[in-house]
């Protein structure tokens, strides 16, 4: 069976690390998939490995240099253009640091910067790197931008020292380009609605209720739906966050308002995301002007319950996909499958808020998965793009396994 890299334009970034050996193995590999690969080399990986040798290997000229006279070098922004996807392998704590601050100094980041393809890299370093908080925020940082991180792992280095900071071995690295190349537009043609942040609730013309949410889970997931090739229809409560340029989007206020949205447009989707933390109560009647406090010493203020919204749409889902959040602070399987059911979902993300790096305005998850087969999935700490990358893995799955 034909790869799914065969006569792709794969450009390999190669810098200055030691593993610059591995990208030889990377290269080779991925030839015999019969991509068609354009390496591109830092001048710290001239140091390790010829350009000569990754020349031989894919028969392509590999670019150095950002400006040469020579008339057959490839211009510097054409590279960003032609390539499906781009490799960076073996990744420096310096390349990616560089990344991560939108510098361009050179043919590789440049290409990075210019580029739309998707972009993998694979970190190796020593460990006292990687562990240094400096480069976990510029990882983290290109994390939540989208690019694929892969290892790196434990394993012996350069140093001696049997650490984190290995380059994944190179089976694994093409493995993985495959995967992601699979995952290239797989929702085009498809529709999902997300909805993300908090709702709130009028109290009178200047107070409100609401809660904690960030709105970062549900924005992560729509960027991703995004990259996918899905249509989003992202509709929000109040964030501080830009909604992703190719989203429709509408910004609501309250649980009310946001029922209204989605309603309107449940009809257009193949799937709901219903993200935002939606306000259970809201004040019985939003008051006319401003409550004073010198009129009453007490105040109590009567609350009703706002519609469910997502058990709305699962009493008329029909085939369409439904998956609901839940955030949770004890018995989190339980409840989870309870609202799974209740709810009438397809598959629901439950977070126990109690958990550092979980729950509302953080910039990591930790999540399980519970779908209607009963199948439970744990995910550990990360990121919450490359949580949104697993949710819509999982809901590939499920659409699949409907057909089928
Ligand atoms: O029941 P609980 O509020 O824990 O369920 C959470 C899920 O239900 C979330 O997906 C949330 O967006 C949705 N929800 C809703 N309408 C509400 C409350 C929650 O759609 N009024």
């Amino acid at each position: 069976m034909n790869s799914v890299l065969k006569n792709k334009n794969i450009v390999v970034g190669i810098t200055g690390s030691i593993a610059a050996y591995k990208a030889v193995e990377i290269i080779r590999l991925l030839r015999k998939k019969e991509a068609i690969i354009y390496p591109v080399m830092t001048r710290a990986a001239t140091y390790f490995v010829h350009p000569l040798t990754f020349q031989t290997l894919s028969s392509q000229r590999v670019t150095r240099k950002m400006f040469k006279e020579e008339k057959k070098e490839i211009p510097h922004l054409s590279l960003a253009k032609l390539a499906d996807l781009l490799l960076i392998a073996p990744a420096t704590a310096n390349i990616i640091g560089k990344i991560a601050n939108g510098i361009a100094d050179d043919i590789l980041t440049t290409t990075v910067l210019a580029t739309r393809a998707p972009v993998v890299i694979a970190p190796a370093m020593n460990y006292r790197m990687f562990r240094n908080p400096i480069f976990q925020t510029n990882m983290n940082k290109l994390k939540t931008f989208g690019f694929k991180f892969i290892g790196p792992e434990k394993g012996v280095l350069a140093s001696g020292e049997a650490e984190i900071g290995r380059m994944v071995d190179p089976p694994r690295i093409v493995k993985y380009l495959e995967k992601v190349m699979n995952s290239l537009n797989d929702f085009q043609g498809k529709s999902f609605l997300i909805t993300a942040g908090p709702t709130r609730e009028p109290l009178d013309e200047v107070r409100f209720f609401s809660n904690y949410s960030s709105g970062k889970m549900g924005y992560a997931l729509a960027e991703e739906g995004i990259s996918r090739g899905a249509k989003i229809i992202l509709i929000s409560g109040p964030t501080f966050l830009t909604p992703p340029a190719k989203a429709e989007f509408y910004l609501v206020e309250s649980a009310k308002d946001m029922e209204k949205k989605v309603m309107d447009n449940f009809s257009k989707v193949d799937g709901v995301f219903m993200v935002a933390a939606v306000a259970d109560y809201r004040p019985e009647k939003r008051r006319e002007g401003k409550i004073k406090k010198d009129s009453q010493k007490e105040l109590t203020i009567k609350l009703v319950q706002n519609p469910d919204i997502l058990k709305e749409l699962g009493e008329r889902k029909k085939d369409k996909i439904l998956i609901g959040f839940c955030a949770e602070v004890e018995n989190i399987e339980e409840e989870a499958k309870k609202k799974l059911k209740e709810k009438n979902l397809d598959l629901i993300v439950a977070n126990d808020i109690t958990l550092e790096g979980a729950g509302f305005e953080e910039e990591t998850n930790i999540v399980t998965l519970i779908d209607k087969n009963g199948k439970i999935e744990y995910l550990a700490k990360r990121s919450k793009r490359e949580i949104a990358v697993k949710i819509w893995d999982k809901v590939k799955n499920l659409l699949e396994k409907d057909i089928s």
